[in-house]
């Protein structure tokens, strides 16, 4: 399975997944870009569909299906495990709510294409309001390999960065990913965001000492999460 990125407004992310000519766009806002490549590798668009329902990410839906002819999926008829066949590979797409209650996050072999619940180097704003169900969707994704490419809906990196410097200054691992870093390809392994990202690194000494110099609980993983959430 393949997947090119391509960049549109001032930060977000749209991609397409595709393989033996056949391939499905998410959060498509880079209408023309993603047409272009479309055309220039001679795919067939089998759907065109979202991550979740933020304005941003589904500005590109409607004029992408129209150009294209392709079929809208919207992402709330999916089933949680739903597989989607390209040509013998295969897609499938996870309920990951939280962010919102409607997010989904596509796993296409060891890629994943997060929206706005993982970013590279931090997680979405708990917008649902559901801070247990958005645990158990960063459970889920962080049970996956640690080779597994993340592929976010925004570039947030260097905010994310300075985040994770000032809650954990410490931490070398913030200076390879950073050195890592390419604007014209935003990605990351989730073995690196296990090394990084404060919000996935719940269980980790140096984290659950600030919780405790904080005044927090950390006797639970989900104390610790909840810590995590309110860190400032
Ligand atoms: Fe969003």
């Amino acid at each position: 399975m393949k997947i090119q990125q391509f960049f549109y407004g001032s930060d977000n992310l749209a991609y397409l997944l595709h393989h033996g000519g056949r391939a499905l766009a998410i959060d498509g806002g880079a209408v023309e870009a993603i047409l272009d490549y479309v055309r220039d590798r001679d795919l067939v668009l089998i759907g065109v569909t979202n991550t979740h329902g933020h304005g941003d990410h589904t500005s590109g839906t409607d004029r992408l299906v129209a150009a294209s002819g392709a079929p809208y999926r919207d992402h709330r008829q999916f089933d949680d495990g739903e597989v989607i066949d390209l040509a013998g590979e295969t897609i499938t797409v996870r309920h990951t709510p939280g962010h919102t209650m409607d997010s989904v996050t596509f796993c296409a072999g060891d890629v994943m294409v997060t929206g706005d619940t993982l970013f590279n180097g931090t997680v979405g704003n708990c917008f649902s309001g559901d801070l247990e169900a958005f645990y158990r969707s960063i459970r889920l994704l962080m049970d996956r390999p640690e080779s597994t490419r993340i592929y976010a809906g925004h570039d947030y990196v260097a905010a994310s960065l300075a985040f994770a410097r000032h809650l954990t200054p410490d931490n070398r691992a913030i200076d390879a990913y950073a050195a890592r870093y390419d604007k014209h390809h935003v990605v990351s392994t989730l073995a690196d965001e296990l090394a990084v990202n404060p919000y996935l690194r719940f269980n980790q000494p140096d984290i659950i000492a600030l919780l405790q110099s904080r005044g927090r609980p950390t006797e639970t993983e989900y104390q610790r999460w909840e810590g995590v959430m309110s860190l400032e």
